[in-house]
């Protein structure tokens, strides 16, 4: 945390990001279960700022609604037609000065404002707070995030003076060659005062290569009025690292879950395979827990002590208790209690509920029930909507008929009831506590506590139905064969 949070925090995310070629616009992208913007507000709101304004225009609509979603404080600055990270700048501020004033009062935010690029996901709060905590200490008008690269093409490079002070930011498109040699470059991440920023901003002109209002001459403007600049460089570049097409989405994407994976191993979590296994920067997860390979955690998914998950196992907003085992599952919106197994082969949908040491077994899917402690579903079933009570034997094969067509009905079965294989629940039904049904019942009423529920007459055979009714056919021939040994058998008992 900074000793002195800055007055505000602006995010620039109106550009269009062309090359990610998408209908979405960029900053909308997801890594590691959060956009990428949704990365930018969160290390924005970790330096607990007095206010945070986003700047959009592209896709402005769908940009400036996931921002309200994510953080309802914060304020959209509309960028009008005049392109550059400058003029992106002062429609912030602008919006940040009306907000922090009565209308036609002077003033407006005072102190140093952090300016972030809403395609910059990796940055993370530690590295802000040393450069604000550089920016105060030593007095800047600005104070620039850089980083050294071997491969600086395409930034704009940090031209340093003989004291060591930024003189300038040239863009690649503007630079000379001597210049294009320097492998320090902009972040385009800064904290500039706010009074610096409003002396500069409405001086800026779009006489450069690329016709734009470039936010980086700022820095020869507050220098000219006696300002400080100077710059920090981050040793780790990928902190610093925008995304522009897809290949670098999928770079950070796996760099950003390589450091959540290592931080949750120095954390006492076991990771068999680190390269298969996805964790979303929300997800919890306490010590002694195993992960094996291919297991995907996402979403708010939280895991207690000593349970394994995995192998090959996707889990969004699941709460996992302690010990449980979850082997070859895809589920979300579920909770697993302690000591409690499930799978392989098994789908939770939202409102999955399974108790203490209950048990899901292969090829069941669960959706919105409460499966009560002890009690199981081990084979081939569907459960939904549905309330099962403690320690009650589903039999395999069983099927919840919750779906009249129109509506959704409930199966309520009770306490330590053992239901038969291949049984139909037709909801709304009841089976009371301690009660059996037989094999392949098809239950159309409630079975009462302690009763066994039968459907269906008794069996009845029809000798001889195969070779009279399917004559020729590989089935018939077998009854024929069978109908022969039976014979010979007979006759061979008549000998005795
Ligand atoms: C900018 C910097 C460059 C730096 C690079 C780091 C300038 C002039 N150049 O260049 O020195 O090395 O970032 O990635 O600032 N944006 C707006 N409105 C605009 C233009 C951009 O909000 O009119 C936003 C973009 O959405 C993005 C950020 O500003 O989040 C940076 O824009 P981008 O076009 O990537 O800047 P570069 O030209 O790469
Ligand atoms: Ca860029």
């Amino acid at each position: 945390m900074s000793l002195t949070p800055p007055a505000a925090v602006i995010v620039l995310a109106a550009g269009q990001g062309t090359r990610m070629r998408s209908a979405t616009p960029k900053v909308l992208h997801p890594i590691g279960g959060r956009s990428l913007l949704g990365h930018v507000l969160a290390t924005a709101r970790d330096l607990s700022p007095g206010r945070v304004a986003v700047v959009v225009r592209h896709e402005r609509d769908q940009v400036a609604a996931h921002v309200q979603e994510l953080d309802p404080a914060a304020l959209i600055a509309d960028q009008d037609e005049v392109p550059g990270t400058g003029r992106a700048v002062e429609c912030g501020l602008s919006i940040l000065d009306s907000a922090a004033q009565p209308a036609g009062s002077a003033g407006g935010v005072q102190g140093p404002v952090v300016i972030l690029a809403g395609d910059v996901p990796l940055l993370d709060s530690g590295t802000l707070t040393a450069l604000l905590e550089a920016h105060h200490t030593d007095g800047n008008a600005v104070t620039v995030l850089t980083t050294n690269l071997t491969d600086p093409s395409g930034y704009g490079r940090v031209v340093r003076d003989g004291g060591g002070q930024v003189a300038k930011i040239v863009e690649q498109k503007d630079a000379t060659a001597a210049e294009l040699e320097i492998s320090e470059i902009n972040s385009s991440v800064y904290v500039m005062e706010a009074a610096v920023l409003r002396g500069a901003l409405g001086r800026l002109d779009r006489d450069n290569a690329q016709g734009e209002v470039y936010l980086t001459d700022v820095i020869e403007l507050a220098r000219a009025d006696g300002g400080a600049v100077r710059a920090l460089a981050t040793e780790d570049p990928i902190l610093v690292e925008g995304v522009n097409d897809r290949v670098q989405l999928a770079t950070l994407g796996a760099e950003l879950n390589r450091r959540v994976v290592t931080a949750w191993m120095e954390s006492g979590v076991s990771v068999v395979d680190p390269a298969t296994t996805w964790i979303d920067v929300d997800v919890q997860i306490e010590q002694d827990v195993t992960l094996l390979p291919g297991t995907q955690l996402h979403g708010g998914t939280q895991i207690a002590s000593g349970a394994v998950v995995g192998p090959d196992s996707t889990l969004t907003d699941v709460v996992i208790g302690a010990g449980a085992r979850v082997t070859r599952t895809h589920g979300s919106s579920s909770r697993i209690d302690a000591g409690a197994t499930v799978g392989p082969f098994t789908y939770l949908r939202p409102g999955a509920h399974l108790g203490e040491r209950g048990k899901l077994g292969a090829f069941v899917e669960v959706k919105n029930s409460e499966i009560g402690n002890g009690s199981k579903v081990p084979h081939l079933s569907y459960i939904g909507d549905a309330t099962i009570g403690e320690e009650t034997n589903i039999g395999a094969a069983s099927v919840t008929v919750n779906y009249d067509g129109v509506h959704k009905h409930r199966t309520v079965i009770g306490s330590h009831a053992r239901t038969g294989a291949d049984n139909m629940f037709v909801a709304p039904v009841e089976v009371g506590d301690g009660a059996y049904t037989g094999a392949g019942t098809v239950l159309r009423r409630d079975v009462p506590a302690g009763a066994l529920g039968v459907s269906g007459g008794s069996q009845r055979n029809i000798e001889g139905w195969t070779i009279s009714r399917r004559p020729g056919t590989a089935a018939a021939e077998a009854a024929q064969r069978a109908a022969q040994d039976r014979g010979d058998a007979a006759d061979q008992h008549d000998d005795d």
